[in-house]
């Protein structure tokens, strides 16, 4: 595990320039995505690193993290439709292929299937990036998920739902969605955990330092042999985050 503090102020830009400069060397690259309050300020800098030509997403694959289930189709909190209004929306040539998890589907079992089989086709994930939830989820994978769980449908804390009505604008409360498991994630080749904001310090606190376990979700990603933890400095308490990294 690897953890980068930035500044508050520029670590938008920080996460951006790193990502566009992974597009530059792979720009083939078969990425995984979230949605939500903590990228948004980095795909505003990603947006116009690529409209200054620095990158493209031209030669992506695109995999959402995860989606809601049980609100309409073009309700603001859809994860669909965040990325389009916070990235896709903003670039001339989108990625060559953007996969969703398919919640509207009339068997969601065999839609998450066909899921984990697209991510197997694509050849695997090369870089993910995810957020993390102030009860220490990770994609929807709340508290009590395991390692070995794959994209499945699941039931969502009041926490989460409460979240997506506070904060992504939701129209109705969303009781479930269809997420990435743990296992998915970690077979993905490089992780990148997104984490800012002082509301994150004390989740981000037990991600690195408590024990590893489903109690806390993202505490499994630990196992990863190419985890980078990106913080910024209201987020991430400096004497902690050094310990963790030794
Ligand atoms: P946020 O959500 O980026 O909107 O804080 C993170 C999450 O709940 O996974």
């Amino acid at each position: 595990m690897r953890i980068e503090v930035s500044p508050t102020a520029t670590w938008a830009d920080q996460v951006a320039v790193r990502l566009l400069a992974r597009l530059r060397e792979q720009p083939n690259l078969t990425l995984c995505l979230p949605t939500g309050a903590t990228p948004r300020p980095v795909y505003q800098r990603v947006v116009g690193g690529i409209r200054a030509g620095e990158a493209s997403l031209a030669g992506v694959e695109l995999f959402l993290l995860d989606e809601f289930g049980g609100i309409p189709i073009d309700d603001p909190a859809r994860c669909a439709r965040m990325i389009a209004t916070d990235l896709l929306d903003h670039v001339e040539n989108g990625p060559r292929r953007v996969h969703v998890p398919d919640v509207d589907a009339s068997d969601v079992a065999a839609a998450c299937e066909a899921y984990e089989d697209a991510i197997a086709a694509a050849g695997g994930i090369d870089l993910a990036l995810l957020g993390l939830g102030a009860n220490g989820h990770v994609g929807m994978n709340e508290p009590g998920s395991a390692a070995d769980t794959y994209t499945r449908a699941v039931r969502l804390h009041a926490t989460t739902a409460e979240h997506a009505t506070r904060s992504y604008g939701a129209s109705v409360s969303p009781a479930w969605g269809v997420t990435m498991g743990i296992g998915t994630i970690l077979e993905a080749r490089t992780l990148w955990l997104l984490v800012s904001g002082r509301h994150k310090r004390k989740v981000l606190t037990r991600v690195l330092r408590g024990p590893i376990g489903p109690e806390v979700p993202a505490s499994l990603l630990r196992g990863h042999d190419d985890l980078v933890v990106h913080a910024d400095d209201d987020a991430a308490d400096l004497r902690t985050t050094v310990n963790a990294g030794e």
